[in-house]
């Protein structure tokens, strides 16, 4: 079946959206902006060379839990329909359809991406791989765009990576009630959350010795001279990691080394950093198990399943509306 494409989101909303983000986040103190502009072309490579990086354990962690399990995640869940959120390169995905698949209810997947480049690749991958069934990709902000989700079939909504660690609490416990909101009682919701652990594994884990993430980290104000015709000097900024024992979350942060004056053309604004002044560019917040279920809880949802990796890394729960 050739695959179809909604797009809710162009590049020109993509445009907008940073061009807000900036204006609100530079001028504020402390400065801070969102970690969703990584993750262009070379942001996105560098995530991808993240997850094969020794120190940065969930992507392998999560991916132990759904060979163990996507079988009884098929099954439990019942689903025909596979939608995830975040999909990006769908490396994961192909074991949830391959457990769909086996359990024999396998009809359509919908991945749903703010990239409609990653989308296109990912789906014309999938396409040779599964030709028996629908595609129907969605290029739409997940935080924004969820009551525009296909509502075909039996679904199995999946949020993986730990990417919902990425919210504050207050837009996580608004994400996780407009999710409940989109889904039917025979619908599910699958949630990768990274666990709390020691700290000197969390913060290697963001900053790792060959210094991708920092590269990673750096990339947004590349992301940002080029789309907004800024002038930061990038080699200025220095890669800061910290974990946030009481908030349980790991920070990533930028620190200048130099006080400098920064002209934002396309918005017209100046932004001073004094030398050693810190920008927060990304909270990951890590979880307990307790917190979860007490989240997804006040979301409306039920935990029916809690499943981690050997040692306990990383967790995948299994909810209904
Ligand atoms: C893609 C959001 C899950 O928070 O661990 C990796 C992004 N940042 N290294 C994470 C990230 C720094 C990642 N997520």
């Amino acid at each position: 079946m050739s695959p179809r494409i909604d797009k809710h989101l162009t590049d020109s909303d993509l445009a907008a959206a940073l061009a807000r983000d900036v204006r609100a986040g530079l001028p504020s103190t402390p400065k801070e902006l969102p970690p969703k502009y990584f993750y262009d072309a070379r942001g996105s490579e560098l995530f991808e060379e993240i997850t094969r990086l020794p120190e940065y354990y969930p992507t392998r962690a999560e991916r132990s839990i759904l060979e163990a399990r996507s079988a009884e995640i098929a099954k439990v869940s019942g689903a025909d329909t596979l939608v995830e959120l975040g999909s990006g390169s769908s490396s994961k995905t192909r074991l949830l359809l391959d457990g769909m698949r086996a359990t024999g209810t396998l009809k359509r997947y919908i991945p749903v991406d703010v990239s409609d480049s990653a989308l296109l690749d990912a789906v014309g991958l999938l396409a040779e791989e599964y030709p028996s069934i629908e595609l129907h990709g969605v290029v739409a902000d997940f935080e924004h765009h969820l009551e525009q989700l296909p509502q075909e079939g039996t679904r199995l909504l999946a949020f993986l990576g730990g990417t919902i660690g990425n919210l504050a609490p207050a837009e996580r416990a608004a994400f996780l009630a407009s999710v409940r909101e989109q889904l039917s009682p025979s619908d599910s919701f699958l949630l990768g959350t990274d666990l709390v652990k020691p700290r000197e594994r969390l913060v290697a884990a963001y900053d790792d010795a060959a210094g991708v993430t920092a590269e990673f980290n750096r990339n947004v104000l590349h992301v940002i001279n080029r789309e907004l015709s800024a002038d930061f000097d990038v080699s200025a900024f220095a890669h800061v990691a910290v974990w946030d024992e009481s908030a349980e979350w790991i920070e990533m942060r930028l620190r200048t080394s130099t006080a400098q004056s920064v002209r934002i053309a396309a918005l017209d604004l100046e932004v001073s950093f004094a030398a050693g002044e810190e920008m927060r560019t990304e909270i990951s917040a890590k979880f307990r198990r307790e917190g979860v279920e007490a989240e997804l809880a006040a979301a409306g949802f039920a935990l029916t399943s809690w499943w981690t990796d050997a040692p306990g890394d990383f967790a995948l729960s299994l909810a209904t509306p």
